[in-house]
């Protein structure tokens, strides 16, 4: 079962059908912000189709294509971060998150995405991590910046966000980058 302790107060669990309904009532509280960037909230009308959606990463997580983890704010259910199925010939894999606003602008998903890298690339042995985000988040965009990713370029009208194309930083990061930054002792 895929669990990572982040730091003493945040930990990453592998989600559970359990935690369906208090991850649908965490939607429903941050539903306008989310919508803003998250093309799936709209779509989101019901703690089943958060169970659908939990099935769905979990029969991605046990098919090895990775994990999709709940962030535990000191115990409480607070968001998630994980893989988009990892692309096993190339050992390539996108990352995503969200939060609850109550959680916003502590550091809490940098230190998350910081646990997730390590894990992708010391345990899975990928090659790459990719991070994109809409070029107007930019409390997105500074999670991969703060993680030392390049920003490699503007994938153009690249997602479909509710009424409008939204064009995408990709922030991208190799495993012995990873390392040099690692070992550069940057602290997240
Ligand atoms: C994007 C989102 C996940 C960011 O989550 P977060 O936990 O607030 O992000 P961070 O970990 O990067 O927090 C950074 C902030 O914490 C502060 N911080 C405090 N301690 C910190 C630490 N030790 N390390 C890093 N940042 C720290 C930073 O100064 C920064 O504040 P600022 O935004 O005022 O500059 C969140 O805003 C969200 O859910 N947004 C809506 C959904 C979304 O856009 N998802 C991403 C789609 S690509």
């Amino acid at each position: 079962m895929f669990r990572l302790r982040v730091t003493p107060g945040i930990q990453l669990k592998l989600l559970e059908t359990s935690e369906a309904k208090p991850l649908y009532a965490l939607v429903e509280r941050n539903r306008a912000r989310l919508r803003e960037w998250l093309p799936w909230v709209d779509q989101t009308r019901s703690s089943e189709d958060v169970r659908a959606f939990i099935l769905r990463v979990l029969e991605q997580y046990h098919s090895n294509l990775g994990p999709q983890a709940g962030v535990w704010v000191d115990g409480v259910l607070g968001g998630t971060v994980g893989c988009h199925p990892i692309d096993w010939p190339n050992r390539n894999c996108s990352l995503g998150y969200w939060l609850d606003g109550a959680h916003e602008g502590k550091g809490v998903i940098t230190r998350c995405c910081a646990a997730l890298a390590d894990y992708a690339f010391d345990e899975l042995k990928l090659h790459r991590l990719e991070i994109r985000c809409g070029t107007g988040n930019l409390k997105s965009c500074a999670i991969p910046q703060r993680l030392g990713f390049t920003r490699e370029g503007v994938a153009k009208g690249a997602e479909w966000v509710n009424d409008r194309w939204v064009d995408l930083v990709v922030w991208g990061m190799l495993d012995d980058e990873w390392r040099a930054h690692r070992n550069s002792g940057a602290r997240h």
